[in-house]
């Protein structure tokens, strides 16, 4: 077991139902802890490099648009395995797929919708977090 940090987002369709406590609390409950937290408001060349990898997807242009629809909250979380134990209360990315009792089995509305992300591997968090907060802003 080794302590990790994942970056995570709550996505427009979270914060629109107003699902920032919910989904902490499930967050919580699984042992991460919250280190870091803001919500903003992300602008069209922010989300275009953040999904950067995925620019060829044909899903590309509208995961854009949805996640600067409206305010996201980015955040850290610190915990045992922290990658791989945030992918598994996550659930699938396809809420159809998900697991009862994670995150998008209870709350995402469609694949795009989602209501959360989380990075996909420590090298990727790394990139995540250091792309919305210095390293004075997280705090153990
Ligand atoms: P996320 O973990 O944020 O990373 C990329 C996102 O693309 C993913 O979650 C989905 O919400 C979104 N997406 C939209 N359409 C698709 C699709 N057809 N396949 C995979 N991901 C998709």
């Amino acid at each position: 077991m080794t302590m990790e940090k994942t970056f995570s987002i709550l996505k427009p369709d979270a914060t629109r139902r107003n699902l920032t406590g919910a989904i902490n609390a499930l967050i919580e409950k699984s042992g991460l802890k919250i280190i870091a937290q803001k919500r903003i408001h992300m602008s069209k060349a922010q989300a275009e490099t953040f999904y950067g990898v995925h620019s060829e997807r044909a899903f590309f242009n509208d995961l854009v648009e949805f996640m600067i629809s409206g305010p996201v909250v980015v955040q850290v979380l610190e915990g045992e395995n922290a990658v791989v134990a945030y992918r598994d209360i996550m659930g699938a990315t396809n809420p159809e797929n998900a697991e009862v009792g994670t995150i998008r089995k209870e709350f995402a509305e469609s694949i795009e919708a989602n209501s959360v992300h989380g990075s996909d591997s420590l090298e990727n968090a790394t990139i995540e977090m250091a792309y919305f907060f210095s390293g004075t802003e997280l705090v153990g």
